[in-house]
């Protein structure tokens, strides 16, 4: 299949989408099945790439995956498993970021862990010191080779004291999944809280793991020597939900956006209504939602800094951006996650939008990037009319971002690559129709 989409923009947005298990969740349960002796259970389960980059890695691995008796369920079976082909880790990997993850289980389970070179998308530098510096803490021995990193164990992994210079989301979880397992007590300190790790956190408790959420983002788990299996259905994708949100404001539209759940959501809800969007919250389990609305009138122009949980997501900027492109003033957004996130906002520019980006941490309090040469404030001039434009996706959350400019554009624009929206957003092309959009290949 062609990977250009053909949008036709104009149209506002209107009908309903349903969210399922958050991708930033259910790609790292997967990974916890491996810590278990007895079958894990998950519901909810989206149909991304990413889940089936991660299914792959299992299987490698020796896990039995199967399809459960409804849709959107997998089933896990990790009671063989095994040590997996360098060539085919690295043909499976992808351009994922999650096989760091599987350092801890492997090693509990194998002694031994090959991590190939990771992918993810372009939005920063992204290193791993903090995962590599928990894991040799812990005990593993790591060598960094041409194809990848080899780990080993020796002598097991043993329980650490360890604070992170600043709270990531993947090394806390990267701790948690080395820890349960390990011999004695481990305290994390500047842990990330996001809803996502607390969903990991309650599967891990389900397996049988002992771990303590203190104040002041201190995690403490007391090792156990062995943990079985869970029956999970994941908190939904708050990512994808505030990205329909954005959409429907953007496109002056209406979407009910089934699935979507308030408490993961608030800081999110709170600037949606700041602008002029307007909401409301059904929580009829199984069938609610969120429903986000285009009042008509102006929209608000709004200043916001992302930041850790419970702060305002680093993912729910970029389609945000667009509509705000959409507001009336200036608003500012200062990117205190990532140092490169606003590489997307030329691509908006060149449609008609007015975006400057800065160098200073503009609008909030100073950040880990400034005075650094980063690029991370940005400045929205609005409103702007937005005019086709042909794009090309440069990554996940940008992607989005894009497509939606192009449906709030006037005229048509051809979107190349859209292939790397299949990697966190299900079904997507086929929810853009549901709703109205004129798209096609
Ligand atoms: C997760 O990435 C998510 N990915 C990201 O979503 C999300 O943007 C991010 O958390 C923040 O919420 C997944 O869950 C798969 P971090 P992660 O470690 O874990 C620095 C999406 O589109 N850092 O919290 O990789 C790092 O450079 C993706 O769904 C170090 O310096 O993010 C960054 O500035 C994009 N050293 C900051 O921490 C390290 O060893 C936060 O990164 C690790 C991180």
């Amino acid at each position: 299949m062609s990977d250009v989409l053909v949008v036709t923009g104009g149209a506002p947005l209107q009908g309903e989408v349903k969210v399922r298990g958050a991708k930033n969740l259910v790609s790292k349960a997967m990974v916890a099945t491996l810590l278990g002796e007895t079958t894990s259970r998950m519901f909810d389960i989206p149909r991304i790439r990413d889940v089936e980059v991660v299914r792959g890695l299992l299987e490698l691995h020796g896990v039995k995956v199967t399809n459960g008796t409804t849709d959107g369920e997998l089933v896990f079976d990790p009671s063989n498993v095994e040590r997996a082909g360098i060539d085919e880790i690295n043909v499976h990997a992808g351009s994922s970021r999650i096989p760091i993850l599987l350092c801890g289980p492997l090693l509990h389970r194998l002694g031994h862990a090959f991590i190939p070179e990771l992918g993810g998308c372009n939005i920063g530098g992204r290193p791993i010191d903090f995962h590599l510096e928990a894991l040799r803490r812990f005990g593993a021995v790591v060598e960094k080779a041409p194809e990848g990193l080899h780990l080993s164990a020796p002598d097991g992994l043993h329980g650490i004291k360890f604070a992170l210079d600043y709270p990531s989301v993947g090394a806390t979880e990267q701790i948690l999944l080395a820890a349960v397992r390990a011999k004695g007590v481990t305290e994390l300190s500047n842990a990330a809280v996001e809803p996502e790790i607390l969903d990991l956190i309650a599967l891990l408790q389900k397996m049988g793991a002992i771990i303590k959420v203190h104040t002041n983002r201190v995690i403490e788990i007391e090792g156990v020597p062995r943990l079985g299996g869970f029956t999970h259905r994941p908190i939904p994708d708050r990512i994808e939900a505030a990205s329909w949100a954005s959409a429907a404001l953007a496109t002056k539209g209406d979407i009910l956006v089934r699935g979507a759940r308030q408490a993961d959501m608030m800081t999110y809800l709170n600037v949606f209504r700041s602008i002029g969007g307007e909401f409301e919250v059904d929580d009829a389990p199984g069938t609610g939602g969120i429903r986000f609305w285009h009042p008509g009138g102006d929209l608000r122009p709004v200043a916001l800094e992302t930041d850790v949980h419970p702060g305002f997501m680093t993912d729910w900027q970029q389609p945000l951006v667009v509509a705000l492109s959409q507001a009336n003033g200036l608003s500012v957004v200062h990117e205190t996650v990532y140092e490169k996130r606003f590489g997307y906002t030329a691509a908006l520019n060149q449609m008609g939008a007015n975006i400057q980006v800065f160098q200073d941490c503009l609008g909030g309090t100073p950040c880990r990037f400034g005075r650094m040469g980063f690029r991370h404030s940005a400045v929205i001039a609005g409103p702007a009319k937005l005019h086709a434009h042909d794009l090309t996706i440069p990554d996940l959350r940008a992607g989005f971002s894009h497509l939606i400019a192009a449906l709030a554009a006037e005229g048509t624009s051809r979107v190349h690559g859209v292939e790397l929206i299949n990697r966190g957003y299900e079904d997507f092309e086929a929810k853009l129709t549901g709703l109205g959009a004129r798209v096609s290949r």
